[in-house]
């Protein structure tokens, strides 16, 4: 094992350098502070490993993702979302029984209890859609209460995957008031929920192939990511034993901020601001670069990737396709793509390596099948669900997990004597002088 050293206060200390399968390096610092006294700091945890994982492996120089080993743009090629699911929270893909139990649990458990419909009656119509998601998760666990045995949390799982989709669909129903539309057992999970977001009852409603497979590769695309914002927060809360719905509810509020799955929303808000500014790109590219605004392109740039995020690419050529056999013309995708090509020729840009995010072309997409843009964040988390709920799973089993507790460095007042109130009443005003 080779180690690291480091010189502190004229003493030296090895750590243990820890490599992983794609050679990726770190320093094991768990001892540090026991040994040295001091921490590390690295505030936003953007130098920081949290966990060893065998998940999600990406690499940020070279643009480079991929789900238990398979590359990204393979999955989007074939892959059902289903399968997804079932490849990153058990480990493998599964068999053509595995993947037939699966999807028959999944197409069991997608009602919810019924009095739960009550709740959305409570909140008001203008509800953000994410704020009901959480709230709504946060509820199942009322229902099912966790246990501690495999069976018991494997059933939550499902349960979870399961009733998201409609909790989501009945949140969209519930923000243009119309009624409900329950889900049905002989559909997939992509068509089903477009079936309770779109459908009206007693009207026919036929599933459009092209928009359940653009939703199968959006919800895909978005599965997992290793250690962000949200999954982070799903691992932290879960690390002290909340149960997995707790989890998960506060995964989807860490979502929801604009700097993280909220960008998806702000993106089409941005395209539509541009467009009604009459489409002057250059305008926004430079207010972008000017550090007395605070506008930022929104869509663009990337803790980890330093390149083209490859859910970008696959979203762009998706883009073009599912317009084009949905007939849609956006005058907002030619907006993206020139705020695209006018950003990565600009010095700024190129400079910090700031491309096009997931974020950027997804929203088009979303736009194009009739989703509201309140609902793409929602989107973004039914997608994230398998990802959160994988690496809960591993987190919870493994035997070395800790409850997440960072430190920090003080740097408030001293110790120094509190006065009792009256006493500090009973001190006079300092006195103001003018100037
Ligand atoms: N527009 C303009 N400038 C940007 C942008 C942007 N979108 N993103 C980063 N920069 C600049 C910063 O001003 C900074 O410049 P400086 O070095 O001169 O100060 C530099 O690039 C580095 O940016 P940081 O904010 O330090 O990078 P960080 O890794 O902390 O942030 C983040 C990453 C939050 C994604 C950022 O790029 C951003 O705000 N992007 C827009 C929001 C967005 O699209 N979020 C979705 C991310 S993907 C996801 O979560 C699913």
């Amino acid at each position: 094992m080779s180690m690291a050293k480091l010189t502190l206060n004229g003493e030296e200390y090895e750590f243990p350098v820890v490599v992983g399968t794609e050679n990726e390096t770190g320093i094991d610092f768990s001892t540090l502070r026991a040994r040295t006294g001091a921490i590390a700091l690295d505030p936003g945890y953007g130098n920081t490993g949290s966990c060893l994982s065998t998940i999600t492996f990406i690499d940020g120089e070279k643009g480079i993702l991929r789900y238990r080993g398979y590359p990204i743009e393979e999955i989007a090629e074939s892959a059902s979302f289903e399968e997804v699911c079932y490849l990153l929270i058990y480990g493998h893909l599964p068999t053509d029984d595995e993947l037939a139990g699966f999807v028959r649990e999944l197409r069991l458990h997608t009602m919810i209890r019924e009095e739960m419909k009550d709740f959305f009656k409570d909140f008001p119509m203008t509800a953000h859609p994410m704020m009901v998601l959480s709230a709504m998760l946060a509820s199942l666990s009322a229902y099912y209460p966790s246990g501690s045995d495999d069976e018991e949390v494997d059933l939550n799982i499902i349960r979870l995957l399961a009733k998201a989709e409609t909790i989501a669909a009945f949140s969209y129903k519930k923000s243009v008031g119309q009624p409900w539309v329950y889900p049905r057992n002989d559909l997939s999970y992509t068509e089903n929920f477009l079936r309770m977001m779109f459908a009206v009852p007693a009207e026919p409603y036929v599933v459009s192939p092209v928009q359940a497979r653009a939703l199968n590769l959006l919800l895909m695309l978005h599965a997992d990511h290793e250690q962000n914002c949200s999954t982070s927060t799903v691992r932290m809360v879960g690390s002290s034993q909340a149960n997995l719905f707790a989890a998960i509810a506060a995964g989807v509020y860490a979502l929801w901020g604009p700097l993280h799955g909220g960008a998806n929303q702000k993106v089409i808000e941005m395209l539509r601001m541009i467009r009604a500014d009459g489409g002057d790109y250059g305008k926004y590219v430079a207010m972008a670069k000017d550090k007395d605004s605070p506008f930022r392109l929104m869509g663009f740039g990337h803790r980890v990737y330093k390149n083209f995020d490859p859910r970008a690419r696959i979203l762009k050529k998706a883009a073009d396709e599912v317009l084009g056999d949905l007939g849609v013309e956006d005058p907002l995708l030619e907006i993206a793509k020139n705020l695209e090509r006018v950003a990565l020729e600009d010095e700024f840009f190129v400079e910090r390596k700031l491309y096009p995010n997931v974020d950027f072309y997804s929203g088009i997409l979303y736009r194009a099948m009739g989703i509201p843009s309140n609902m793409f964040t929602v989107m973004f988390a039914l997608g994230r669900l398998p990802g959160w709920i994988s690496q809960w799973k591993e987190m919870r089993e493994d035997p070395k997990a800790k409850i997440a507790r960072p430190r920090q460095i003080y740097l408030g007042e001293r110790t120094r004597p509190f006065a009792p109130r009256a006493a500090r009443q009973a001190e006079p005003a300092p006195e103001l002088t003018s100037a």
